[in-house]
Order: C-alpha cells, then structure tokens, then sequence
C-alpha cells in the first residue's frame, strides 16, 4: 500500500489545476463521497457541494446520507457533528483541519466545569440550570449538556430550545455566543437585565452571588467577530437612502442590529427569505459575504437587490481554509485509498453529546 499523498506538493497548484482535478477524483470516486458545504463556503467549493445548509440542515442531512466517506466543507464542529450523527460505518473528513469556529473556541470544557462548579456554590445548580450550547462548540461541551440534562441549540431552533430548557429548570446557562442567547431571551420576553453576561475569566463570572440568583438566563461572554462587524448605522444609512428597503440579519449580531433588523434568522432562512422575495425588492443583509454575494449573483435576474451590511469586508476566514488546494488533496487521497483529515470524536464523549442533540433534533 502507497503512503498518502503529502499536501505540499498542492500548494503550488493553481486553483485552476485543482479544480479540474477536483472534477476527476470525484468522478472516480462516484457515490463513494457526499460533500457537505455550509452557506459561507466559498464558490470555488462550493460549486461541488452535493448538499448545502445551515448548521441545523447540515447535522439532519449527514445523518441520511449512505456514502462511506462525508467531507466537510465547514467548520471543525460542523464535521464532529457529521461525525457523531451519521453512521458508524461513514467516516467525516475536514479537509484542513486548521478550519475551526473562533467562537466554538471562546469556550472550553475547563472554563465551563469551572463555571458550573461556581454557580454550584451559589444555589443548586442541577436544579436550577439547564445548560444549552450552541451547536457552534466542541463536542465534549455538547457531551457536558448531555450528561448534565442539557441540548444543543442551532440558530434556527433556539427560541424553541429555550422555551424546552425552561421546562426542564428555572434558569439557562447559554453558551457560547451571548449575542443568540440575548437574541432569543428577548424574543421570549425577558428583561435585557434578566440576562447576566458570565465573563469566564473572572470568579463567578464577575458576578455577585445576588446577581446569579436573580438572572434567568447567564450568557457565556462569546461572540462571532465576523458578525460583531455588523452595526445598526449601517441599517439607519441604509433605511435613510432606500426607505422601502428590508433589512435580514443572523442573530450572532450585537442586539442593536437584530432589534433594527425587519427580519433575523439562521442562514438558511436568510437564503429562503430572500429567494421567496417579491421581483424587485431591495434587501441589507448582515451575514458572512460569501453567501451574500452568491444570493445577490442568484436572485439578480429577478429585478431583486442584495446589498451586504458593512463596508469592510467580513469572510469567516477560518471556513475559508477550505479551498481547492485542501479539497483536491483530499480527494486525491481517498481515490488513492487514503483518509486524511477523519474527525473522530472519542466514544464517550460522542455517546453524551448525541443525547444532547438528540433532544434538540426531537424538538426541532
Ligand atoms: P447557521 O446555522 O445559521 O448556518 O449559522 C452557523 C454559523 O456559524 C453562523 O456564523
Ligand atoms: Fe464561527 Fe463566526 Fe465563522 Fe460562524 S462565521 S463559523 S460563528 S467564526
């Protein structure tokens, strides 16, 4: 058996090369692989998606698919999520493993144990908290939800993930994006001073104990800086100059902006939205510009505008790792016999974390 290709020789191939051999490998490799592209992929990738979505799509979709070998054209959880829902005999690939989320990365299984064992010593923790993570973290935080009567949430589920928690117990620990648990505390109706920001690198998360006994709902200090770009004078601009405009937001923008915005949801209901959208309509829309250019490109013919809301540009830099170099790589490699990049999450941790999504997917 050869060894598997090295990925340096790709380096130097121009994306052109990859991409005719990206072609080639797949047509070898027939109904052997399904790929997996988020909505922020970029259009080199995302030309060769077999199945696109948001993070709730993509978790159901890798469950259904049969071919031994998903790769992931996302990000590290999106893949430990394909991973943990698809079958034991299918394997999922992250074509470059430096692709992560750098919010998933704001919290960490230690920081949150501590948490815990913090607002442990304040009340009755497993009596009071249901831990809900978003699905943007790793998965031993997804195993501590499960193993602590917790769930997943996505951004297009979370209002009714949260209503579940309360059920289940008084208050929410969310994490880790406070900007979506923010979001959707409000949408529920609670108080903005209900909600307590938990900065995990202060004891008791920089609160007094009078504060945590008050709050309904902690939210974990995290946030996604491609969203944090997103401000409310670029809608005021906006509405000023084109006043029959509509403005769509995802809600891991600051609460300024989702408040502003006529409509916020997940990036497959930005897409949907847009695309269901009377001929001629004007949209602002506050998301990563990889999806917003491709739904402008998309639904021009139809008279639509599709402008994007900030005026730097803002990518997800890390999904945009994935490019034909890493991809053709990857390809090459399972044509050749190789897996290079599996994501495998260890078994226990998959066993705990499943029940956590498995509550969410009941829901949802
Ligand atoms: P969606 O689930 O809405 O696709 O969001 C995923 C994400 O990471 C947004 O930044
Ligand atoms: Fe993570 Fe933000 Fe990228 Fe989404 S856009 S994957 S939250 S870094």
């Amino acid at each position: 058996m050869t060894n598997p290709l090295p990925f340096d020789a790709y380096n130097l191939l121009s994306d052109a090369e990859c991409q005719t051999r990206i072609r080639a490998a797949r047509a070898q490799l027939g109904k052997e692989v399904v790929l997996l592209c988020h909505h922020y992929q970029r259009a080199d990738i995302y030309q060769h998606a077999d199945l696109t979505g948001d993070s709730l799509k993509l978790s159901r979709l890798a469950a259904q698919t049969d071919s031994p070998y998903i790769v992931f054209c996302g990000v590290h959880f999106m893949a430990e999520v394909a991973d943990m829902m698809s079958k034991p005999s299918q394997t999922a690939i992250l074509p470059d493993l430096a692709a992560g989320c750098s919010m998933a990365d704001m919290a960490n299984l230690a920081k949150v144990e501590r948490c815990w064992r913090e607002l442990g010593e304040v009340l009755d923790v497993e009596q009071e908290f249901t831990p809900v993570t978003y699905i943007n973290s790793a998965a031993d935080l997804k195993a501590f939800c499960g193993a602590h009567g917790g769930i997943v949430c996505t951004s297009s589920n979370a209002g009714s993930i949260a209503k579940w928690a309360f059920t289940q117990r008084p208050k929410i620990l969310f994490f880790p994006d406070q900007h979506l648990g923010r979001w959707t505390g409000h949408k529920m109706g609670i108080p903005l001073e209900d909600m307590m920001v938990w900065d995990p690198d202060r004891e008791y998360g920089g609160l007094t104990h009078d504060q945590i006994k008050k709050a309904k709902i902690l939210l974990w200090k995290g946030h996604c800086s491609v969203h944090q770009m997103f401000q409310k004078r670029h809608i005021d601009a906006f509405r000023a100059q084109h006043p029959d405009g509509i403005v769509i937001s995802h809600p891991e923008c600051n609460f300024e902006v989702c408040a502003a915005s006529d409509h916020v949801g997940s990036t497959e209901l930005i897409v949907k939205t847009i695309k269901e959208a009377p001929p001629g309509t004007r949209w602002l829309v506050g998301t990563e510009l990889n999806l917003v250019e491709r739904l402008a490109r998309e639904v021009a013919p139809e008279g639509k505008i599709v402008q994007f809301m900030a005026s730097t540009i803002c990518m997800c830099s890390t999904m945009q790792r994935i490019d034909p170099q890493h991809l053709a790589w990857t390809l090459e490699n399972l044509a050749a016999g190789h897996v290079v990049n599996p994501i495998v999450v260890p078994p226990h941790e998959a066993e705990l974390a499943r029940l956590a999504l498995d509550r969410m997917l009941a829901i949802s």
